[in-house]
């Protein structure tokens, strides 16, 4: 496994693969690994003769106030999961060569970005899409693997691909959780042991809302209160939102007569947690109280 910081060294590597016919997978990530990440590492591995990963907290996708000065960075640790994961390159550039002095262009895209997290976090998916763009030209993979848990980023990176018409084809991956539930993530080494117990409560809503859909509830406002009902009993969390949407264009849903993802974010104190969960129509409708 090679770990390169230079563009022009991992690009000069992963044009030799192109060239060579060589098919190249590609995950994007901000280091401080998980199992979460090792399972985007190994579906690219099973898609492609190479894996490339990049390492890089990308500055441009934080606002004001957010988390990016305490962010976990542990280089030497996540290279030795990717050498064991059979990671083929390893790409870590410095902000100062991502964005370089004059860079001066933004990649947007519009509408998909307005919700959710973008509502509360504005500009972030602007610097998302502005360094994978930036990334897919440095690497030019085949395939990109993303994770579901990151359900918005993902829609706004398939949108930004095909408006674009950029090279990879996007392959998505289920959400790796803890063995409580929780969505596995970089930031849940912020949250208190308190929090950390809590925390479990967020997708022991979703499930309670999934459990509730399955036996015919199809209201979303009524499955939306089974949600907050188990959310009540966590009092160190408190609600950012918890939306039903349309999985491809994340327009709201109004009822869960076709299939819709549930999307949450919940702050543990001062971190923001993200989760959602996908329901299905039930076959029977019947109503269940809130
Ligand atoms: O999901 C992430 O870790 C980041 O948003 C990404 C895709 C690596 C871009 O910085």
């Amino acid at each position: 496994m090679r770990v390169v910081s230079l563009e022009r060294e991992a690009s000069a590597i992963t044009r030799e693969w192109s060239s060579g016919g060589i098919s190249i997978g590609f995950v994007p990530t901000m280091g401080a690994l998980h199992e979460g990440h090792l399972s985007l590492v190994r579906e690219a591995r099973a898609r492609c003769g190479k894996v490339v990963v990049s390492i890089f907290v990308n500055p441009s996708q934080f606002g004001p106030g957010e988390d990016l000065g305490r962010y976990p960075r542990m280089l030497d640790a996540d290279c030795g999961l990717l050498e064991r994961e059979g990671a083929d390159l390893v790409f870590t550039p410095s902000p100062e060569a991502v964005y370089p002095e004059g860079f001066s262009t933004v990649v947007e895209v519009t509408g998909l970005t307005a919700g959710l997290c973008g509502a509360s976090r504005p500009g972030h998916f602007r610097g998302v899409t502005t360094v994978c763009c930036a990334l897919f030209n440095i690497i030019g993979p085949d395939v990109a693997v993303f994770g579901e848990k990151d359900f918005q980023q993902l829609a706004v990176i398939r949108r930004m691909v095909s408006d674009l018409r950029l090279k990879p084809g996007i392959v998505q991956c289920p959400i790796v959780r803890e063995a409580d539930g929780l969505a596995m993530s970089s930031r849940n080494a912020y949250l208190s042991t308190e929090e950390r117990v809590q925390a479990a409560y967020i997708y022991r809503g979703l499930k309670a809302v999934s459990g509730a859909a399955g036996e015919g509830e199809t209201d979303l406002a009524a499955l939306k209160c089974v949600f907050m009902n188990v959310l009540s009993r966590a009092p160190l969390l408190s609600l950012s939102y918890l939306e039903a949407v349309d999985p491809g264009s994340l327009e709201p849903a109004d009822s869960l007569h076709k299939t819709v993802r549930l999307l949450t974010a919940v702050h543990a104190g001062s971190t923001r947690l993200i989760d959602n969960i996908s329901l299905e129509p039930p076959h029977a409708s019947r109503r269940t109280g809130c």
